[in-house]
């Protein structure tokens, strides 16, 4: 398949931080991004919405989706989160969502944030990375990220209580059928456990550079 630019795949666990070096790269580097996460989210919640079980088919979901779906303000939640992570172990929801993701590449290339880019949507990626981060070290960003204060009354306990939602999420994830989360044979794996999102950045377009001989854009 012809495509009008390079098409980088940034795979990997929950708040490992691949949204934020996704974005960062599609910037320097002048590519369209696309965080497919927020596709399975969309379908969690109006899954939810509609007040049907997770587990339940949700295909129909998937490919009446609409843009205006993925912008909604309210996907953020660890509720949408476990929807969404029920919903993508469907292999019809996967599928129903498979051709918008190849679409958003195809014209300028782009940079797609999510779990099986790099296996399943573009196997064929120029750049693979594979973010990751200790589960502590996840569950404490996602913790921030939420606007928490980790010194807070309870915090101890509801920081556990992400950490274990997020572990949960990733054996679903890494443990379904269709399109499990894996590192791909051809991916760089970055832990960013002791990197700072800047290090983490100019790690990243290191490894571009030794793949695509240039920067791209
Ligand atoms: O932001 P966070 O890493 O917590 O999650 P996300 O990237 O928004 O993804 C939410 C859920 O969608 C994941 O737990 C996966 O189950 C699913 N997902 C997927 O299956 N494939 C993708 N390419 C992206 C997300």
């Amino acid at each position: 398949m012809m495509r009008g630019g390079p098409v980088l795949a940034v795979d990997g666990p929950a708040a490992a931080g691949k949204g934020t070096l996704a974005k960062r790269l599609a910037a320097e580097l002048n590519l369209p991004y696309l965080d497919t996460g927020l596709l399975y989210r969309a379908v969690g919640r109006l899954v939810l919405d509609a007040g049907q079980d997770p587990a339940a088919p949700a295909e129909e979901f998937a490919r009446t989706l609409k843009a205006e779906d993925t912008q909604r303000k309210d996907l953020r939640t660890q509720e949408v989160a476990r929807a969404a992570s029920q919903v993508a172990s469907q292999p019809a929801v996967r599928s129903a969502l498979v051709e918008t993701q190849r679409r958003f590449a195809q014209a300028r290339g782009g940079v797609l944030d999510g779990r099986d880019i790099g296996t399943a949507i573009f196997p064929d990626a120029d750049v693979k990375l594979f973010i990751t981060a200790s589960p502590a070290t996840r569950a404490l960003r996602r913790f921030l990220q939420m606007g928490e204060d980790p010194k807070a009354e309870g915090a101890t306990a509801r920081l556990a209580e992400m950490a274990a939602a997020l572990q949960a999420r990733d054996a679903a994830d890494a443990g379904r059928q269709t399109a499990p989360m894996q590192v791909a044979a051809d991916a760089v794996v970055i832990e960013t456990d002791t990197l700072s999102a800047d290090a983490v950045l100019a790690e990243a377009l290191r490894v571009v550079q030794e793949r695509l001989g240039t920067h791209a854009g």
